[in-house]
């Protein structure tokens, strides 16, 4: 390792990881595996909290995510898998933290709130749910973390960490170090409709496991300009969805700039402009389905890789819990 930053990330398994994801994958975990000791985590917990009643979907996408990651790349030879539920020292750390919060505090972080907007939760929140910033301090501090990849509508789950981190310090002595985000430089991937997110439960992600034919279909189906009907039209290229893929995916920049003038006077069909995009993401997407399909022929192994990478996570929990006790002065 040319690093002592420990590298922590995760997702919450409701579903297997789409395109949205892609980028931060291959920029971020695939890359810092080779410089940082890096965690990889499938927050099952966190994911409960907005799936109360479903178990049985993130019970079954649980293992979807493993295939997905080691299928971009990330190695189990260099990063270490866990999965959060079979830590239970992250409950311990959690219940530790929440006194050290205050309730307003959780309510204001803007990650939460847009969610509870979103989610339609306004009167119904639940307590799990409100303080899911402070379990996922204590999933990144149980190890120790200190650089976290996250998009840019986790920062504020991270700056509540620190707060965290600090106001435990200072009470019970220097146990943590503070987190530092690591922020993607791509932007945010839209949804297939446009939308702002990419996210399986608004039904606008092409996930990494969609046969080629699959993402054609979605792609054809993508939101354009509206306005664009006949192809001598001219379009827009603002919030056109294929063009911001393009501006995303496609490495021949001036040809995506001089299809946006074309696109812009009239006469480029939307037809053309997805066919490239759909020969685009097929060249980045078969490698991976290929590989996700070779992996998937022995499921057990890819559990064996989870459960491994778990138990070893279990040693740097159990001490990192020794040392919180002691400076807790819980430590009978
Ligand atoms: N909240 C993250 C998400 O929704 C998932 C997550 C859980 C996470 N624990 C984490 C991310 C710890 C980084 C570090 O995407």
């Amino acid at each position: 390792m040319l690093h002592k930053d420990i590298v922590l990330t995760g997702d919450r398994p409701t579903g297997p990881l789409h395109l949205g994801h892609l980028v931060g994958l291959l920029q971020q975990r695939v890359v810092l595996q080779n410089v940082y000791k890096q965690y990889v985590m499938i927050a099952d917990i966190q994911a409960l909290t907005d799936n109360v009643e479903n178990p049985e979907k993130i019970r079954s996408n649980v293992l979807e995510v493993m295939l997905d990651y080691v299928a971009v790349g990330i190695d189990p030879a260099k990063t270490t898998f866990f999965i959060q539920s079979m830590i239970p020292e992250i409950a311990e750390l959690t219940v530790l933290y929440l006194n050290l919060v205050t309730v307003n505090r959780l309510r204001r972080n803007p990650t939460v709130k847009t969610e509870i907007q979103q989610k339609g939760y306004e009167e119904t929140v639940t307590a799990g749910f409100l303080m899911y910033p402070i379990s996922q301090t204590a999933d990144i501090t149980i190890v120790k973390g200190t650089k976290v990849p996250v998009g840019d509508d986790q920062l504020p789950v991270i700056e509540q960490g620190n707060e965290i981190v600090r106001s435990f310090n200072r009470i019970y002595g220097p146990v943590f170090p503070e987190i530092q985000a690591l922020l993607s430089s791509t932007p945010r991937l839209p949804g297939t409709d446009g939308k702002a997110k990419m996210s399986k439960s608004m039904g606008n992600a092409i996930f990494l496991s969609d046969s080629a034919n699959v993402v054609a279909q979605k792609v054809m189906s993508m939101y354009t300009d509206p306005g664009h009907i006949h192809v001598a039209d001219p379009g827009t290229v603002e919030g056109n969805v294929v063009f911001m893929y393009l501006d995303i995916f496609d490495p021949n920049k001036d040809e995506v700039t001089q299809l946006k003038e074309h696109y812009q006077r009239g006469g480029l069909g939307d037809v053309t402009i997805k066919r490239r995009l759909i020969t685009l993401l097929d060249g980045l997407l078969s490698p991976i389905r290929k590989k996700r399909l070779e992996y998937a022929q022995d499921m057990a192994h890819v559990k064996q890789i989870l459960l491994a990478g778990t138990q070893s996570v279990q040693e740097v929990a159990a001490h990192t819990m020794r040392e919180v006790r002691v400076s807790m002065k819980l430590d009978y």
